[in-house]
């Protein structure tokens, strides 16, 4: 457990709140862990019959924590490997998982969006994928399941140009449920699943289980993950990562 992430069980709702609001909730291996750890515990728990996930602070995450991707980058510590198993365990999840988001959700901020059913926006919201302008490709199967979801184009500039999605684009297209003002967002995210305990768990989970193709999901991850721990290591990532902790933008004209 990381005093980052606090895990809570109530009515029937374990509730993930992400607690590093000074770094905009940027995800550490030892968050990811954690969320792992409850997302395993809550598969096998019967007093679990709803996830819900919310972020402290302005930010809902901005993604995975740069510095340890630098540190994996300088082969410092094990490629990825916490952040890997969250996505696979996130995406075997067979409970409802609802998310509640404000202000910035970054990379895996976003792509985990993929993998709730339920999604409420605050007004801040703004989803953001730039995995290219990092060097890397995207992740949690977010290659196949964003251009299913709003189409090649759409994906494609939130992948390639980094292009923000705002809360009320991201209903529009089918990434969100509905756009809350954001004093509300907490409330209208757990009514949701104060509703959703209260319906039958076996049909809640064929349901999921009848709307995710969780064999291609898991192929695309696999297929995902080796060419993210290769671009890891490339020097366009490096250039990233050290442009990224100086706070320049990244020049990938001398880097190959
Ligand atoms: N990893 C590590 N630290 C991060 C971080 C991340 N992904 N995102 C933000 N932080 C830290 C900043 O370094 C800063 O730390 P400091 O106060 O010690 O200098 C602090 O959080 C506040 O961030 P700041 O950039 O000043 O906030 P902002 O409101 O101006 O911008 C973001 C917010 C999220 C738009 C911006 O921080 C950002 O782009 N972060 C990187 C997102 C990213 O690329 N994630 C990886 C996706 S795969």
């Amino acid at each position: 457990m990381t005093e980052h992430v606090k895990t809570e069980i109530s009515d029937g709702v374990l509730t993930l709140t992400l607690q590093r609001p000074e770094k905009k909730n940027a995800l550490t291996g030892a968050m990811y862990n954690a969320l792992s750890d409850a997302l395993n515990q809550a598969k096998v728990d019967p007093s679990v019959r709803v996830i819900l996930f919310q972020g402290d602070g302005d930010s809902f995450t901005a993604g995975n924590d740069l510095a340890d991707f630098a540190s994996q980058a300088r082969g410092e510590s094990a490629v990825d490997s916490p952040a890997h198993h969250f996505i696979q365990t996130i995406s075997e999840v067979d409970k409802p998982i609802i998310a509640a988001v404000q202000g910035n959700a970054v990379g895996i901020g976003t792509t985990m969006l993929l993998h709730c059913d339920l999604v409420y926006l605050a007004e801040n919201a703004r989803l953001m994928t730039p995995f290219a302008n990092l060097a890397l490709v995207p992740e949690a199967a977010s290659s196949w399941l964003l251009p299913l979801r709003i189409g090649h184009v759409r994906a494609y500039a939130m992948f390639a140009l980094g292009e923000p999605m705002e809360a009320s684009a991201a209903v529009a297209c089918g990434l969100g449920n509905a756009v809350v003002p954001q004093a509300e967002l907490r409330k209208k995210a757990h009514d949701a699943a104060i509703t959703l305990t209260k319906r039958p768990a076996g049909a809640l989970k064929s349901t999921k289980k009848l709307m995710r193709d969780h064999e291609r999901i898991e192929a695309q991850i696999s297929e995902e993950s080796q060419l993210f721990k290769q671009r890891l290591m490339t020097p366009e990532a490096r250039e990233a990562f050290t442009a990224f902790a100086e706070r320049r933008p990244p020049d990938f004209s001398k880097v190959a």
